[in-house]
């Protein structure tokens, strides 16, 4: 485990203003955001979507890293370039998601714990030597009745903290993950409490496994309301219950927190960053930045349609979506900005 490049790395991925692109759907997901523009759901599709993606001209001024799936790593563009040649041309660095998704938990089966250690060391140091420098794993927290239960957080942060251990060997900079969904009619209270009660333990696991904390990004929720809660919360409680969970959890030598955008709109989801930093840039102890999926991504989509004709403008939707995040980030963001 080399120490001084897990912190360069995990450094290089907060730098500045920028933040991190998403773009690691799964098969199933992919195929599901595919069906619902219209697009078929093909491998060769799936090429022509990640492509358009990562030969947005531009896009390393607005990200630092791009997670990847699997299937991505080894697609090439049609030039015959890798993908992830392009991104390290772009001085975006490649991750890669490790995990294999999320089956019931056994004894309570509404709950869902993640799958992917097995062979995870082989995969770790495999992936390394084909350019990715950090990973993502995800796990879901599920808010509802009676759940979650601690036995569901516990499992989930326990495998957190082995999957980040396995990275950090493998000197790949391990980005956790732990995602309390926001389905469900709970109030901003209980996503905070849930929230709090997850990432304390998740630290604790950490601690256990000897993670270097350095070398280790946090990608957590916005804490905010259900999305069937009849009480939504404006951008400033929305902003102030996050920031104010992440300080009472997150140790300050983390390197980064990054938020996913966890199905919120892409302006709000922005929004909310921006007003996090207005309110509370000087008493962040960490970066505060993105890595969002759908909040870069789906307004994209939804122009390509997968159409050869659109791939410019999806481009130039992509980066204007990331840019505005970068806004975010350096507290300079406004609404009226939104004029595409
Ligand atoms: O695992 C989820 C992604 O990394 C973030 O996706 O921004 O659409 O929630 P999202």
């Amino acid at each position: 485990m080399n120490i001084e490049e897990l912190q360069q790395t995990a450094a290089a991925l907060m730098e500045g203003d920028k933040g991190l692109l998403a773009m690691d759907e799964s098969l199933p997901t992919c195929n599901k955001r595919f069906a619902e523009a219209g697009i078929p759901q093909t491998e060769e599709y799936r090429r022509k979507y990640r492509q358009l993606i990562v030969t947005t001209p531009n896009l390393g001024e607005c990200i630092s890293g791009a997670i990847l799936f699997d299937e991505t790593i080894y697609q090439k563009t049609d030039d015959d370039v890798l993908f992830v040649d392009v991104l390290k041309q772009a001085g975006i660095i490649p991750g890669i998601k490790v995990d294999e998704g999320t089956v019931a938990m056994p004894r309570s089966p509404s709950e869902k714990i993640t799958n992917g250690l097995d062979g995870l060391p082989e995969r770790l140091s495999k992936y390394y030597s084909l350019s990715p420098r950090f990973a993502k794993w995800r796990a879901v927290i599920t808010i509802g009745k009676g759940t979650p239960t601690h036995e569901n957080i516990k499992a989930n942060t326990q495998t957190l903290a082995k999957y980040a251990a396995l990275c950090q060997q493998a000197n790949i900079v391990p980005i956790v993950e732990p995602e309390v969904l926001m389905d469900g009619d709970h109030t901003i209270e209980t996503c905070r409490h849930v929230t709090e009660e997850t990432i304390k333990e998740l630290f604790n696991q950490l601690k256990i496994q000897g993670v270097n904390l350095q070398g280790l990004l946090l990608k957590p929720n916005m804490v905010i309301a259900g999305t069937d809660c009849p009480v939504q919360n404006s951008t400033d409680e929305v902003a102030t219950a996050t920031v104010e969970c992440l300080l009472a959890t997150v140790p300050p030598e983390v390197a980064g927190v990054a938020f996913l955008s966890g199905g919120q709109e892409p302006w709000e989801a922005t929004g909310h960053l921006h007003a996090m930093h207005v309110k509370y840039e000087d008493k962040l102890p960490w970066p505060l930045t993105f890595s969002f999926a759908r909040a870069i991504q789906q307004p994209a989509l939804e122009i390509w349609k997968g159409r050869d004709e659109n791939v410019e403008k999806a481009q130039q939707m992509l980066y204007f979506r990331a840019s505005m995040d970068n806004l975010a980030r350096r507290g300079e963001y406004s609404v009226d900005l939104e004029t595409w």
